[in-house]
């Protein structure tokens, strides 16, 4: 099953940030060039290309949720390396038990992170690396708080006032715990701070942050909402970026 779409054309021209640090992520697997690796929450695929070019006679599989996501990585990724699959990170079956995992600036936006570690064991074969990288505990609480605070004012209040929990942001001990209870080996867990200031601010909230609220939101009132924002967040604008990372590897022979 699809997940909340995105709008890839926006994320694909603002991204600049979340690629550096995808690219950071590739570098941590040790490959030998001919795995199989998948990519869980490859949005429009800039990263799996970085993945890919560590895989001179390797293939990955790319999972995104998001149909237009998705859709943007076939058409930018070889068919004859990449498979690309549009599911549900919490639903994924795959038919062979892959060499290696990476996922990159995604598994915050999945609330049931027991569910998603249980569902990527499932897929790697024992000993395989799995290694990762999201918001952690205090991402972006400054912008947060503020564009929550914003929201619960009128006149967006009574849009966003049942919005729940958009995000998770874990902490290390919960993350260590939750890999080992799924069946991974965690050899390294840390929290990285990495303030940013995004190359297009305006879109970069529309398009990333804020976009669970402003699809909430009628028309007529979205760009008030960031009209109300971008001052309140300051000039220049800068993202409390709090990045989780771990290195594991699934339980089992090597
Ligand atoms: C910020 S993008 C990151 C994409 C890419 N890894 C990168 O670093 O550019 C987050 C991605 O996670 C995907 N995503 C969020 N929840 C998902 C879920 N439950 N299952 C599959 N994909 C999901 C979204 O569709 C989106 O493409």
């Amino acid at each position: 099953m699809p997940t909340r779409d995105w709008n890839a054309t926006s994320y694909d021209a603002i991204s600049a940030p979340q690629q550096a640090w995808g690219a950071s992520v590739v570098e941590r697997l040790q490959l030998s060039g001919h795995e199989t690796v998948l990519d869980a929450g490859c949005g429009t695929g800039r990263v799996t290309e970085l993945l890919l070019a560590r895989l001179p006679r390797g293939r990955v599989v790319a999972v995104d949720g998001s149909q237009s996501m998705a859709e943007t990585a076939r058409l930018r990724l070889d068919p004859r390396r990449v498979e690309v699959v549009c599911s549900d990170l919490l639903e994924l079956e795959l038919p062979a038990r892959l060499d290696a995992a990476i996922s990159t600036a995604t598994f915050h936006w999945i609330l049931d992170h027991d569910t998603l570690f249980a569902r990527i064991r499932a897929t790697l074969r024992d000993g395989a690396q799995f290694v990762a990288q999201c918001g952690g505990v205090g991402n972006i609480n400054r912008v947060r708080t503020i564009g929550a605070e914003l929201a619960a004012r009128a006149p967006y209040g009574e849009h966003l006032a049942a919005i729940g929990e958009l995000w998770n942001y874990a902490t290390v001990e919960e993350t260590t715990e939750r890999l080992e209870r799924a069946g991974f080996e965690v050899a390294a867990c840390w929290l990285e701070p990495k303030p940013t200031t995004p190359p297009n601010p305006r879109e970069f909230l529309t398009t990333v942050i804020f976009s669970p609220y402003l699809e909430r939101l009628p028309e007529e009132l979205r760009d008030r909402y960031l009209d109300d924002l971008l001052p309140a967040l300051g000039d220049p604008l800068v993202l409390d970026y709090v990045r989780l990372n771990w290195d594991a590897a699934a339980a089992g022979a090597a």
